[in-house]
């Protein structure tokens, strides 16, 4: 049984996992509407591993003997008008959410919750690999994103990425 405070944080993180999935899938939705297919498509595959990691913390709980309760997932509060400024948004948000995993694992830690602490590794490795995707992309941006040509490469390279599962699974 988890300590009453770790599995609460637990339960918030699966909605903001899932606002996170909401959340890109109206960035997929913006860039598709601008006819960059690539970004689109790269935001569409961020949102389906966003609703992975939701699902990896509902798991988490179901083993470890907390019913989860699912909330309302808010509406994306973002207004989308700018090609650049979208990353940034991404870039921001996603060190939010490296912050709400931190206090979990600082919850864990203080109850010297081992085991969550162990399962929250890979997300706090996932949070530096997700940081450093956005930053690069937006460096990008800032690089090719004003020239036509440089603008349908990159578009042409993030219509590449493909989903895959994650590679943490719980039985
Ligand atoms: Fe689930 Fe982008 O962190």
């Amino acid at each position: 049984m988890l300590d009453k405070k770790v599995a609460d944080l637990i339960n918030n993180q699966v909605n903001k996992e899932l606002y996170s999935s909401y959340l890109y899938l109206d960035f997929s939705v913006f860039y598709e509407e601008e006819g960059l297919n690539g970004f689109a498509n790269w935001y569409m595959v961020q949102a389906q591993e966003e609703r992975d990691h939701a699902l990896l913390m509902l798991r988490f709980l179901q083993n470890n003997g907390v019913k989860p309760v699912l909330e309302a997932v808010d509406k994306p509060d973002k207004v989308l008008s700018d090609r650049l400024q979208v990353l940034e948004f991404g870039l921001e948000h996603e060190k939010y959410v490296t912050g709400l995993i931190n206090n979990i694992y600082d919850a864990a830690y203080t109850v010297r919750d081992f085991r969550t602490m162990q399962f929250l590794d890979w997300f706090v490795k996932e949070q530096g690999e997700e940081e450093k995707n956005a930053e690069d992309l937006i460096k990008k941006m800032r690089l090719f994103g004003d020239d036509a040509k440089g603008l349908y490469m990159l578009n042409s390279e993030l219509a590449a990425r493909v989903y895959t599962a994650p590679s943490l699974v719980l039985d």
